[in-house]
């Protein structure tokens, strides 16, 4: 008896995913392994890696196309959460899982599999937010994670592949592991593992480096309809296509790369690159609308909610209890959060320099500092008193 009779694997058409294949069936006993690739705007040909699937010895290989959802349902509330991780990060790669765990989970009950296996190993964030997703989406669903267990090193894991037909990878020689999807690029490994050393160039593929960006200036302006990106430059976009065209105007000018190290849940500090213009700027420029829109205590009080959510979603809680409650809270928060921010992008900066909504709390009225003020400076001065009034009195108690 094998761990599973029939399981569906995560696909990526890496070496790893590959190779899981025939490991899940010579070494763990699976009868079947059905692969699901999810195209998620990464850029990739599909049909290969579904042939691929098939020629690792997959007993069926699916493409789920499911960009338009990704975007949709998983980075634009982040957007509005305004959510990077450790101020930094803005999730890329962590909210693209628990989209495929949701995929994992509706294909085993279509293929009637009991299991479900991904490529993960035991070092990772991805695990946990896989593990964590299918648990939460049903509880009752055994997951396989042979590469946590097998102990092969890379070489080791590239041999094993080539005794099954698994062409290894073209370029045998990229140190680098790269997680991609339309959002952005995730680079770790090789001599990015001395956080002393500066990345190559090489490994960029969304930026620009600044010595190649345009020596002049280039403004856009972003759309926002309560809180979720709309329009560029005026022009209506459909929410894929307005993430391509900004990754590719944002990235020309060398914007989107974060170089950090990073506290992973597994305790482990790791040095992560990542590409990501069209998101960092949509954050940025959300953020601003949002310091037009809301009210003080508002905007105050969700950056607290914001930090939490970042954690949530990097730590794998996506559908969490926790999670849904902040969603609400969100969602509330960006009911007037419509408007156009126009952006500077230059040399590396992306530079807010001006917005505006119909709905903008900003009272020209209020903060002039011209002939036609309506503050009522007065009143400034019996405020003054009640608010530092329990400063006073503590003060003449303690300094007498
Ligand atoms: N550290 C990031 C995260 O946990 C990205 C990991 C992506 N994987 C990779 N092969 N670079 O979300």
């Amino acid at each position: 008896m094998g761990r599973a009779n029939r399981v569906v694997l995560a696909y990526s058409g890496g070496v790893d995913t590959s190779v899981c294949i025939p490991y899940l069936k010579q070494e763990w006993g699976v009868q079947e392994v059905i692969t699901l690739a999810a195209n998620l705007g990464q850029g990739e040909e599909l049909e290969p890696i579904r042939e691929k699937a098939l020629k690792s010895g997959a007993a069926k290989s699916l493409v789920a196309d499911v960009t338009e959802e990704f975007v949709k349902h998983y980075a634009f509330p982040a957007i509005q959460a305004n959510a990077l991780y450790e101020n930094r990060y803005p999730l890329s790669t962590a909210l693209a899982r628990p989209l495929i765990a949701k995929l994992l989970v509706d294909a085993a009950a279509e293929y009637g599999a009991d299991a479900v296996a991904h490529g993960c190993t035991g070092k990772g964030n991805d695990q946990v937010r896989f593990d964590v997703a299918i648990a939460a989406l049903n509880p009752n669903l055994k997951v396989l994670a042979p590469a946590r267990e097998w102990g092969m090193s890379r070489e080791e894991t590239i041999a094993y592949g080539e005794r099954f037909g698994i062409a290894s990878p073209v370029k045998k020689a990229s140190p680098y592991s790269i997680d991609r999807n339309l959002l952005g690029r995730s680079i770790e490994a090789g001599s990015l593992e001395d956080p002393w050393v500066e990345p190559p160039e090489e490994i960029y593929a969304m930026t620009k480096a600044i010595g190649d960006t345009p020596n002049e200036p280039e403004y856009i302006e972003i759309g926002f309809e309560q809180g979720i990106p709309t329009h560029l430059n005026g022009q209506s976009l459909h929410p894929i296509d307005l993430i391509t065209q900004l990754n590719q105007v944002v990235g020309t000018h060398g914007v989107g790369r974060i170089d950090m190290v990073e506290n992973r849940l597994v305790g482990i500090k790791s040095r992560e690159i990542y590409e990501v213009p069209a998101l960092l700027v949509l954050i940025q420029a959300h953020r601003e609308l949002e310091s037009l829109t809301l009210t003080a205590d508002v905007a105050h009080y969700k950056r607290g909610m914001e930090d939490t959510y970042s954690q949530l979603v990097y730590n794998g809680l996506w559908y969490s209890p926790l999670k849904a409650a902040l969603d609400a809270f969100i969602h509330q928060t960006q009911e007037r959060v419509s408007g156009t921010v126009r952006i500077k992008l230059f040399k590396g900066n992306a530079v807010m320099v001006g917005r505006q909504s119909s709905n903008s709390l900003y009272s020209p009225d209020l903060a002039t500092y011209g002939a036609d003020d309506q503050f009522d400076h007065k009143a400034a001065e019996g405020f003054i008193y009640v608010w530092g009034l329990p400063t006073r009195v503590w003060s003449q108690r303690n300094k007498g």
